[in-house]
Formats: structure tokens, C-alpha cells, sequence
């Protein structure tokens, strides 16, 4: 038996699934939380974000991937919105609401930032704090240079105004449905990139899925164990 099917033998619903939560263990924090040092970035806030016009079935209809962009810059509003739309926090209990579906409520994602040509921001690379809808910085001009010649080679990275990577933060996961969780983290990814291309669709940008990629190059750039925490998925916008 190939290792997909073992996975899914593995995480069907019958098994064991041996979730943190059976075994009395806590929560895992809600985000990967700020180290209190690294540069942090304003953006504009989500009740300040503008609505948007057009039809909604042109949008799905037209929606379509997208890899050719002009260089145009990206506003700072618009760049929020992405993120809004994507991983923005409606509320927060014991768990976090937010723009898209996620199974249990666990949101076990991370967006990583390689931002390219938004009003200014310095390029470089950036992660999402969801919660507080702020960035942090994670690494510079280099950083993003190394991730465009390593960790993600394909020419959409280099011509971007910014690449979306999301993370998985596995325990976040796991906690609630154990083994079973990894099937609910590939199947969350999927509704976060759908809002991608919806939102850029709507604001007249492109985007592109990013599903291939170098693993191991991609989590030791960015300073994850890759097994509890690792890049599952990404997508390019671009003008
Ligand atoms: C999971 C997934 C991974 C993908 N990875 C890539 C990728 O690494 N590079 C790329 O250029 N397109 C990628 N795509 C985009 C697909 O090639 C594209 O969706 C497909 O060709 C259909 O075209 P359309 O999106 O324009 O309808 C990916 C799409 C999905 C759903």
C-alpha cells in the first residue's frame, strides 16, 4: 500500500486518532505569538477597508490563475483586504472566527509574506498576526532573494508584487482531531487560497496557487521544524 493510501487508512474516521485534547493537554495558542522585538508593520484596518464592486458571478466565473504581472505597486489597503479576506479575525473566543471556514474553529495556519512592490513597505519577508491584523517582520530583501532562488523557484515568485505562504501550525490542529487533523489542514488551505483569488479577482489583481515548492528549503528560510510547523501551500498576486 502506497503511503497516500496508509494516510488515509491511518486517519479514517474509525481509528484512534490520539488528539491533545483526549490526553488533557492545553490549548495551543490561537497564533504564533510576536517576540515582543521584530519591527512590526501598520495596516489599515478592516472597518476602514473599502467595499468592492462588480458581480459576484463574474467573479467566480472569471476567475482563473494568473501568471503574467505588470510591476504595478499594490496599496497598503489593498494588501489588507488580501489578508482580511484570507485569515482576518471577525472575533475571538476560545478559538478564532474568521473570513473563511476551518474545521473545529482551529485556523491552524501562519501567512508568510514575501512582499515584493506594496506602497510603502521595505521588501522583504513578513508574517500575518492575524489577531491583531499587523505585520511583523521576519527577514529582509535577502531573505525574500533566498526564498525566490530556493525555496519557490518559479518566475511568478520574482515578478509578484507579494507571495502568500501559508503555514501549517500542526498542534494547533491536532489538538482537536489528532491524526484525522491533517486531512482538515489540506482541505483549510484550500478555502484560504479560494479567497485569495477571489478578493485579488476583485480588486483587478491576479493570482496564482503555489503548490510546488522546495519543502525542505522553504521551512529552513523561514525558521520552521517542518514537522510541526511547515509550508503547505502559497499563491502569487500580482497588477
Ligand atoms: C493545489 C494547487 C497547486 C498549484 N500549484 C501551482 C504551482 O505551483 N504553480 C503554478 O503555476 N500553478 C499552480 N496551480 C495552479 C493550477 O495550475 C491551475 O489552477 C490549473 O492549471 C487550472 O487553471 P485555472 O486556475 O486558471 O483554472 C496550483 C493549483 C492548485 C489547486
Amino acid at each position: 500500500m502506497g503511503i497516500g493510501q496508509q494516510f488515509i487508512k491511518a486517519t479514517n474516521s474509525d481509528m484512534p486518532q490520539n488528539a491533545g485534547r483526549e490526553q488533557g493537554l492545553q490549548q495551543p495558542y490561537l497564533e504564533v505569538l510576536y517576540d515582543g522585538k521584530s519591527e512590526l508593520v501598520q495596516i489599515p484596518e478592516p472597518d476602514f477597508l473599502d467595499d468592492v464592486e462588480g458581480s459576484f458571478l463574474e467573479l467566480i466565473e472569471l476567475r482563473s490563475s494568473v501568471r503574467q504581472y505588470s510591476g504595478e505597486e499594490m496599496t497598503l489597503k489593498q494588501l489588507s483586504l488580501l489578508l482580511w479576506c484570507t485569515q482576518g479575525v471577525k472575533m475571538v473566543t476560545d478559538r478564532t472566527v474568521r473570513n473563511v471556514p476551518s474545521a473545529g474553529g482551529r485556523h491552524a495556519f501562519e501567512t508568510y509574506l514575501l512582499i515584493r512592490n506594496v506602497e510603502g513597505i521595505t521588501p522583504g519577508v513578513y508574517r500575518f498576526l492575524a489577531i491583531e491584523h499587523l505585520l511583523v517582520k521576519v527577514g529582509g530583501e535577502e531573505m525574500m532573494n533566498e526564498i525566490a532562488s530556493r525555496g519557490c523557484t518559479q518566475p511568478i515568485v520574482q515578478t509578484a508584487s507579494v507571495v502568500f505562504f501559508w503555514a501549517a501550525q500542526v498542534d494547533r490542529m491536532t489538538w482537536r482531531f489528532g491524526e484525522r487533523g491533517y486531512r482538515y489542514l489540506m482541505i483549510d488551505a484550500g478555502h484560504i487560497c479560494q479567497n485569495l483569488y477571489l478578493t485579488a479577482g476583485a480588486i483587478k489583481f491576479g493570482a496564482c496557487a503555489i503548490g510546488a515548492f522546495d519543502d525542505n528549503a522553504m521551512n529552513e528560510i523561514l525558521g520552521l521544524d517542518g514537522e510541526n510547523a511547515f509550508v503547505l501551500y502559497g499563491a502569487s498576486v500580482g497588477k
